[in-house]
């Protein structure tokens, strides 16, 4: 099992312990992160990405930050907790996980507070709640799984687009865990993991965590899914999300639209699977998603390599918008949402 991040230690000196993902996969190295800038900078350079991983990331994030907080004022507390959660929400737009797990470490603070605990005992309630929302993801992760596996047959093909495994959550995935649980059910599986440029992380991470489990992999360029299809390798396209509207327009990583009308011309069903948090019922639509740019060096210089001309322009967007009429389905740890439309995630939402 990858354990992808871990809290080792007490809530006044404990520290973040994660794979530093950069340099998978040839490097399997764990960093220790002892300040909220180092969560920061771990976000913000994927040294630890994918939505629900970003997002208990930074609920561990705010430990460390008010671990450096020495008032023993519960008001002046509370507002440096602000100032450390403001801080961490900057680190990257697009991940609702983010901002929903930095508004829960709130909440538990402010619920400390009003029950008269003192700054010391606020902060074991901030760890606390950090490591209630790494064994919730777990659990959705499993269930997520558990939903998803009858959706795969037998020596079925199935596409995925960027990593949404263990790495990208506490340790099973979602787009993965399906495959895993279908897996796990005794179904052999033929997975297709494209390369997802410009970071690679369907090359790096993917490929990486599906041959470390004995699933059979095979990488392609992102260009090549289309004549993979055509080729009839692939049965279904499963992804993972980084926000959904509450109409059912999914960001993910950039590539994932391409995916998805590609796999409409060949009449493939097309799979999200992504837990609860993952939704932003605030946003009508997904033309209201931010979308995170990236530095045109993960371009320009992608591993070290000049790879266009000097002074060349660069547009990087980090991720797209798949419409929800491309979506089959949408795999919560609540159940499968199909159609995909705003009655149908609202009523999977609420039936807990
Ligand atoms: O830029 P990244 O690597 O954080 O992008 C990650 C993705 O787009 C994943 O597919 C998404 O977060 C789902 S993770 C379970």
């Amino acid at each position: 099992m990858v354990e992808t991040l871990r809290w080792v230690g007490e809530p006044e000196d404990g520290s973040l312990w994660l794979i530093d993902q950069t340099l998978l996969p040839t490097e399997k190295v764990e960093i220790e992160l002892t300040s909220v800038e180092a969560v920061w900078e771990a976000i913000k350079s994927l040294r630890i990405r994918g939505a629900p991983a970003i997002g208990i990331a930074a609920a561990y994030g705010t430990v460390l930050g008010m671990q450096a907080v020495s008032d023993q004022n519960p008001d002046t507390w509370l507002a440096q907790l602000e100032k450390v959660t403001g801080y961490l929400a900057g680190s990257r737009p697009t991940a609702v996980n983010l901002f929903w797990a930095l508004d829960r470490q709130k909440c538990c603070a402010q619920r400390a507070q009003d029950n008269g605990e003192v700054p010391d005992e606020l902060l074991r309630a901030l760890l606390k709640e950090a490591q209630k929302i790494h064994e919730e993801d777990r659990q959705m992760c499993r269930a997520i799984g558990r939903w998803g596996a009858d959706l795969l047959d037998e020596n079925m093909g199935v596409l995925t687009h960027c990593n949404a495994g263990g790495l990208a959550t506490s340790d099973y995935g979602t787009a993965l865990a399906v495959i895993y649980a279908a897996e796990e059910a005794g179904k052999r599986l033929s997975v297709y993991a494209d390369e997802t440029r410009p970071l690679l992380q369907g090359a790096r991470l993917t490929a990486w965590e599906l041959q470390q489990r004995g699933v059979e992999v095979t990488v392609i360029c992102d260009s090549m899914a289309a004549q993979v299809m055509r080729e009839k390798k692939i049965g279904a396209v499963i992804t993972g999300a980084d926000r959904i509207a509450a109409n059912g327009d999914v960001a993910n990583k950039i590539g994932t639209y391409q995916v998805a009308l590609v796999a409409a011309a060949h009449d493939i069903p097309f799979y999200v699977a992504a837990p609860s948090n993952t939704f932003d019922l605030t946003l009508t639509s997904g033309e209201q998603i931010p979308i995170e740019q990236r530095d045109p060096r993960e371009i320009t210089h992608g591993f070290g390599r000049q790879t266009t001309p000097d002074a060349i322009k660069i547009y990087n967007p980090a991720f797209d918008v798949t419409p929800a009429h491309l979506i089959t389905a949408i795999i919560c740890e609540r159940g499968i949402i199909r159609p995909v439309n705003q009655r149908e995630i609202e009523k999977t939402l609420a039936d807990v």
